[in-house]
């Protein structure tokens, strides 16, 4: 039996996408080892949206210079598209290189390497949008992954993702429907709809459906308690997506919705098409809807041409918003994006240095905020036990993690399952409580 191995490094696109590679090799009669080591084909899954997440499939792969003994080795996704036949000169031993576009051909290119082709690639992004896979393996037991778009058609200056995964091409309703519904009759209770922007969805084969009407429908696939999705574009994010939530309890309390910025000059250059002002409008919808809406947000310090000034406004945004979480980076220099001609760039330690005080000033605000919820009960939906504590760890529908213990034995395993809770503590980065009952 031929084995294979898959480590993934990137975002929850790329997550899925290795689900569906793995379900490609096992439909072709492969099976999953649990280390490289134990495998004939090793692939990694690679992600190039900063320098140090491209870096990581390098070192992972220097590991097995002397060892490939035999063995193949593959480079998946941003970095191969990136790269593309790069790879080969730089690392001999690798022998399948392919984009995330031409996942698609992954059969074909495998029977070439089995063949005896020591070199096989697929780095055309010109895909007709090909979103099936014969099977698809579900690694995490309590959330499935459903792909509704792929690529991105923005040009933001910092971002390597439009060359690494090509246009935006959205699935038809009917098939991300179809999806849904099978996960639902096989148990699933927690969906996540996938893709790089996803509030741009359009569904061409059905008079064009847009993504709040999208939810809509999904939301009322029978059987499914919680709905989410990611990522969200600013420009693109309607306030029909705050009014579908608002009327479907089943789409979470939770929205990602990056920013980048909180000055209106550094996002003109970054190109992200919106202002502070427009980022504010629709923070504005979340926070009058009826239910208490989660909102995350992704931030880059040190853009080239960040000024002290900028980057103030951008704490003083932090305040007024108060995001649930934040997700923050140092700007990367990425190949084939427009921000590198840019004039401005900050030397790594002035980025460092912002983060670190942007990151501080975050975590003030989570404290402030998880500790208002003291004395609330929620809906958790329960992923695990922490031996050590004793408490079984869930998820609200806002996307907290909060501990909690359950005086109860007689109940068996709580994971998958769903319980209301009592927070009771809080802290930065999760809550604690006590259960009240089983939902
Ligand atoms: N440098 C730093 N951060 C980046 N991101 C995207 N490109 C870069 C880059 N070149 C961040 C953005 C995006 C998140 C997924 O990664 O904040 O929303
Ligand atoms: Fe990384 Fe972006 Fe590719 Fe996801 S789409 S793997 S975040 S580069």
């Amino acid at each position: 039996m031929k084995r294979f191995y898959i480590e993934t490094f990137g975002c929850q696109m790329n997550v899925h996408d290795s689900e569906r590679v793995a379900g490609t090799l096992i439909a072709m009669g492969y099976s999953q080892a649990a280390s490289a080591d134990d495998a004939d084909l090793v692939l990694y899954n690679t992600c190039s949206i900063r320098d140090k997440a491209e870096q990581k499939v390098y070192s992972r792969l220097q590991q097995y210079k002397r060892a490939a003994n035999g063995r193949v080795f593959g480079v998946l996704g941003c970095v191969a598209q990136q790269e593309g036949l790069r790879i080969f000169e730089r690392v001999p031993h690798v022998g399948l290189v392919c984009g995330s576009a031409s996942y698609h051909r992954l059969p074909e290119l495998i029977a070439e390497l089995e063949s005896g082709n020591r070199r096989v690639a697929g780095l055309s992004l010109e895909t007709g949008g090909a979103f099936e896979t014969v099977y698809t393996q579900r690694n995490n037991p309590y959330r499935a992954y459903v792909t509704i778009m792929e690529g991105c058609d923005k040009s933001c200056a910092y971002c390597v993702v439009p060359s690494t995964r090509g246009g935006e091409r959205s699935r038809p309703k009917h098939s991300i429907l179809e999806e849904v519904r099978k996960l639902a009759g096989d148990g699933w209770t927690e969906i996540q709809l996938l893709g790089q922007n996803v509030s741009s969805y359009r569904d061409s084969s059905n008079g064009g459906c847009n993504f709040a009407e999208l939810l809509v429908e999904v939301a009322a696939v029978r059987g499914l308690k919680r709905v989410r999705f990611t990522t969200s574009h600013p420009r693109d994010f309607g306030r029909e997506i705050v009014e579908a939530i608002d009327a479907n309890p089943v789409l979470c309390d939770h929205v990602h919705l990056p920013a980048q910025s909180g000055s209106t000059r550094v996002l003109a250059r970054m190109q992200r098409q919106y202002s502070r002002e427009e980022y504010l409008e629709r923070i504005e919808w979340l926070k009058r809807a009826r239910r208490d809406i989660a909102i995350s947000t992704d931030i880059i310090v040190g853009f080239p041409g960040e000024t002290e000034a900028d980057f103030e406004e951008t704490l003083r945004f932090l305040e007024e918003v108060r995001f649930d979480s934040l997700f923050s980076f140092k700007y990367s220099p990425r190949p084939n994006t427009s921000a590198l001609v840019l004039d401005g760039h900050l030397p790594e330690e002035e980025k460092g240095r912002r983060l670190t005080i942007l990151q501080n000033e975050q975590r003030a605000i989570q404290i402030r905020r998880n500790a208002e919820l003291i004395g609330s009960a929620g809906e958790a939906a329960v992923e695990g036990y922490n031996q050590a504590t004793g408490q079984w760890i869930g998820r609200t529908s806002q996307n907290r993690i909060v501990n909690f213990t359950h005086a109860s034995t007689a109940d068996g395993p709580l994971e998958g399952r769903y319980v209301q809770v009592r927070v009771t503590r809080a802290g930065a980065n999760s809550l604690a409580g006590e259960s009240v009952h089983l939902v």
